[in-house]
């Protein structure tokens, strides 16, 4: 059923129902019985750490980003929309663009805290993967998180056009790849005990966090359809929120403690990490942060959409977050 814009909308609400969704098919797309119809099984081991490192655990942003930019083009949008099976491969197709870029996050995240990057042992209120599995496993569940991604988004083709599969593979990847997280990675490790200068620093969350973020919404968009002014808009949008929340990210390693966050506070000072907070200190950092939240407020409007409540709510949620 189609919400009507009458209705009053509740954003915990709204994301509890997706949420609901999602958690059940990570839950049975990292699994060994996805693989059952395959001819080898993944070794259990290596599933263990997999889970490990996506189940029970994180704010699920990036796949409440692909719901909330697919609902506001599907809502947007009316021809040919009447047709339910139609409606059902959409929705399909959202429901696997939005576990595989929380799969590319929960791999950058076991990555990340790698004795080779940020040492880290504490991640989702548990301790990370290599210290549960050790470090070989880490690496390989994170190799193997990010090969499931793209394989979500290649399904049969009667479960999604090859058309639609190549777009949002090529989407993710250059998300994921050397000119999105992982170059934004290199950056972040090549950058410890320099100072960048703001440009330099904006480059960095850009690429380490932004991509990943703004790939979410044009994911979530090109599960549906689209004119160029409401694409372009949305990307602006979800370039916005992306560095907001890398920026939120520096303010929260600062203010908030290690069990609100569910990860080791103070990391960045300690790890002598330039960030929004060593540039420009905390309140102007802040600030920051809620300017991009309001140029992601007026991207939004600017997409001619016509129910965007849900992704309005997200924009207000990344700045406004306390973990
Ligand atoms: C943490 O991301 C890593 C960054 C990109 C800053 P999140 O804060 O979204 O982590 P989870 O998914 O909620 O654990
Ligand atoms: C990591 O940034 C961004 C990733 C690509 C994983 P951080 O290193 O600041 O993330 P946290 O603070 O460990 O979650
Ligand atoms: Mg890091
Ligand atoms: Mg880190
Ligand atoms: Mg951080």
């Amino acid at each position: 059923m189609t919400t009507s814009l009458s209705q009053v909308f509740h954003l915990e609400d709204w994301i509890s129902r997706q949420l609901s969704v999602v958690e059940q098919a990570l839950d049975q797309w990292v699994s060994v019985d996805a693989s059952a119809h395959l001819e080898h099984q993944a070794p259990s081991e290596l599933m263990a750490a997999m889970r490990y490192a996506v189940l029970d655990g994180g704010k699920r942003l990036r796949p409440l980003l692909v719901m909330a930019a697919f609902e506001a083009v599907q809502y947007g949008q009316t021809p040919g929309m009447s047709q339910s099976a139609l409606r059902a491969e959409m929705s399909q197709a959202a429901l696997r663009a939005a576990c595989a870029v929380e799969l590319i996050h929960a791999y950058s995240l076991v990555h990340d805290d790698m004795p080779c990057m940020d040492n880290d042992i504490l991640r989702r209120g548990k301790p990370t993967v290599h210290v549960a599995f050790g470090e070989a496993s880490a690496l390989l569940a994170g190799d193997a998180l990010q090969a499931l991604a793209f394989e979500l988004l290649t399904p049969d083709v009667a479960v999604m056009p090859a058309t639609q599969q190549a777009h949002l593979c090529r989407l993710l990847a250059r998300a994921a790849g050397c000119t999105g997280m992982a170059g934004g990675q290199a950056i972040d490790l090549a950058s410890v005990g320099l100072q960048l200068s703001e440009s330099q620093l904006q480059e960095m969350h850009r690429l380490k966090t932004g991509a990943l973020l703004e790939a979410s919404v044009m994911m979530g968009a090109a599960c549906g359809h689209t004119s160029v002014v409401t694409w372009n808009a949305l990307q602006e949008f979800g370039a916005a929120i992306g560095l907001a929340f890398q920026v939120v990210d520096d303010v929260l390693d600062v203010t908030a403690d290690s069990v609100t966050l569910g990860k080791t506070a103070g990391k960045d000072a300690d790890s002598c990490k330039p960030t929004y907070v060593s540039l420009m200190g905390l309140s102007e950092a802040t600030a920051f942060a809620r300017k991009l939240k309001l140029q992601a407020l007026d991207a939004l409007e600017r997409t001619g959409l016509a129910d965007v409540r849900a992704l309005q709510g997200l924009a207000e949620t990344v700045v406004d977050r306390t973990c």
